[in-house]
């Protein structure tokens, strides 16, 4: 069994989880799912970020110390992923024992190899982004991300020698093309590379909500170099050395195109310093807008997905945030867009389809669902649906995977139509006709799997199929000719009623 190893952005607990958050969650659940359905061993890690000044100051104004601040919000991103049916295998706090184990790690490996050094550091600081910016980045002295105030900070700080890497880094990513997805965004991140890298603070003395340099404990690790350690402390850097080995490197950063400088960038050149593998890849996102900005506690504008849930169903929203947006481009969310693919692509095409099915196999065949025949034109449609489904989860394009999925509903709400199995009397035709038509929603359970996990199982159910949908593998499931007849059909209610839009 391969291992097949992913990660989330940890997340700031200065805010509750968001609709931003939920989204690269969400695309790395389905994924996760995808390769556990492959036959992987999978580790999907998610997580909180919980130190740095951001935090500090959320605490101060709640009127907690930070970790009692912390402590309050990191359940709710737990919680937020259980009710949004996350599959995370591992949930790491940047407050843990084994972060700070693995923190000290790195840090102390990076000055041992000389590219930690001290030094004065003076500039302009936005404490939204935890990041210093130049006066050519900054948009009418305001934060280019965040459109805030930048502060002016003057520090003693450890410096991490970014300036060397530059030449060592584009050889690199010349010799792993395809590393980064899409290919756009990877060009932003060597755009990045080739403008010329300034050196880093790694050190803060302005604060103490961070974890101690080992060598120097007035300091404290810079946030963002505390962060970008939990890939590697939560598998057991620091700590585990023969886990670690198991799980390192891992095959997929998810990021945000927002944080692509410190996980493209930063990170890597951390990890050369050290003599630690690179990761195998990263993948890329764009933005969730609402109203054409960044979703963001700072602009206010934040979306709670747990409310939409409540409203549309875990796997309704799900499926949107996979299936709306091509991955690395950005987003808008509307409500609209939500109840409108909803219909289209949930009520109409696939709730459609089992009602229609079950209700012909209730009415034509007793309920009973008969076996598929080995020729049938639906075999072709499933071949070129689950290769074209694979091929595009591979290639971190959930939407186009949904899409390759969804052919194969449509090519049997297509073959329903041409064959009108309710206008015929009871038999032979309308039998080879609903096997058919089962096989093709069996294999459209095992294929939905990963984004709609729910529903994926109710089909599963439905049409008679025993045990967990989720322990079928791939390829061997997706083959046509499997569903046994002689299996109970369930008529049951709509799994997606239809929804009005808003007047
Ligand atoms: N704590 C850092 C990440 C450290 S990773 C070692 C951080 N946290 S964050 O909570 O502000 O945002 C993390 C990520 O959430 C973003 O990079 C992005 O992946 C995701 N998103 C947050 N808002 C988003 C949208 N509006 N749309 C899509 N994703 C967004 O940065």
């Amino acid at each position: 069994m391969a291992n097949f190893s992913l990660t989330t952005p940890i997340y700031y607990v200065n805010a509750k989880p968001h609709l931003g958050h939920a989204y690269t969650t969400i695309i790395g659940d389905a994924l996760a799912r995808w390769h556990r359905l492959m036959g992987d061993n999978v580790h999907f890690l998610t997580g909180t970020d919980e130190h740095g000044l951001k935090i500090q100051q959320a605490a101060d104004d709640a009127g907690l110390t930070p970790i009692e601040f912390a402590d309050t919000i990191a359940p709710q991103f737990k919680e937020a992923w259980a009710k949004l049916n996350i599959s995370n295998d591992d949930f790491i706090r940047t407050t843990e024992p084994r972060h700070y184990a693995g923190v000290a790690k790195l840090l102390q490996a990076c000055y041992d190899a000389g590219d930690i050094e001290l030094d004065v550091y003076s500039g302009k600081y936005c404490v939204a982004c935890e990041e210093y910016f130049t006066d050519e980045e900054l948009e009418d002295d305001l934060c280019p991300i965040h459109k805030r105030p930048v502060e002016y900070f003057e520090e003693e700080n450890y410096f991490f020698r970014l300036s060397r890497f530059q030449d060592r880094l584009l050889e690199w990513y010349a010799s792993h093309p395809g590393a980064m997805t899409p290919d756009f965004r990877a060009n932003e991140a060597l755009g990045l590379i080739r403008s010329g890298l300034r050196d880093f603070s790694v050190s803060r003395t302005s604060l103490t909500w961070g974890i101690p340099l080992p060598w120097d404990s007035k300091h404290v690790a810079y946030v963002w170099f505390d962060a970008l350690t939990n890939y590697m402390s939560a598998v057991g850097y620091g700590t585990d050395d023969e886990r670690f080995n198991e799980w390192w490197p891992v095959d997929y950063h998810l990021i945000g195109k927002d944080i692509v400088r410190h996980h493209c960038v930063y990170w890597p050149a951390m990890l050369m310093s050290a003599g630690i593998e690179l990761p195998k890849g990263w993948g890329i996102g764009g933005w969730l807008l609402s109203g054409g900005e960044k979703m963001s506690k700072t602009s206010g504008n934040v979306v709670n997905p747990l409310d939409l849930v409540d409203d549309i169903g875990v796997d309704g929203f799900r499926y949107y945030v996979l299936a709306e947006t091509s991955f690395g481009q950005d987003g808008d969310f509307t409500y609209e867009g939500l109840l409108t693919r909803y219909n289209s692509d949930l009520a109409n095409n696939l709730g459609n389809l089992l009602s229609r099915v079950a209700t012909v196999v209730d009415k034509k065949c007793g309920g009973i669902g008969p076996s598929p025949a080995a020729d049938s034109v639906l075999a072709t449609a499933a071949e070129s649906a689950w290769q074209d489904t694979a091929a595009a989860w591979h290639s971190l394009q959930p939407s186009k995977a949904l899409e390759a999925t969804w052919s194969l509903i449509r090519a049997t709400n297509a073959y329903l139509e041409n064959n009108e199995p309710w206008k015929s009397e009871p038999g032979e035709a309308v039998d080879r006709v609903m096997g058919d038509a089962l096989e093709a929603l069996r294999i459209v359970a095992v294929l939905i799997t990963p984004a709609i996990p729910q529903t994926a199982q109710a089909v599963w159910e439905r049409i008679g199929m025993p045990g967990q949908v989720s322990d079928q593998r791939i390829p061997a499931a997706a083959a046509w000719g499997q569903y046994p007849g002689g299996a109970t059909v369930t008529k049951g209610d709509p799994l997606f009623p239809r929804r009005q839009l808003p007047a």
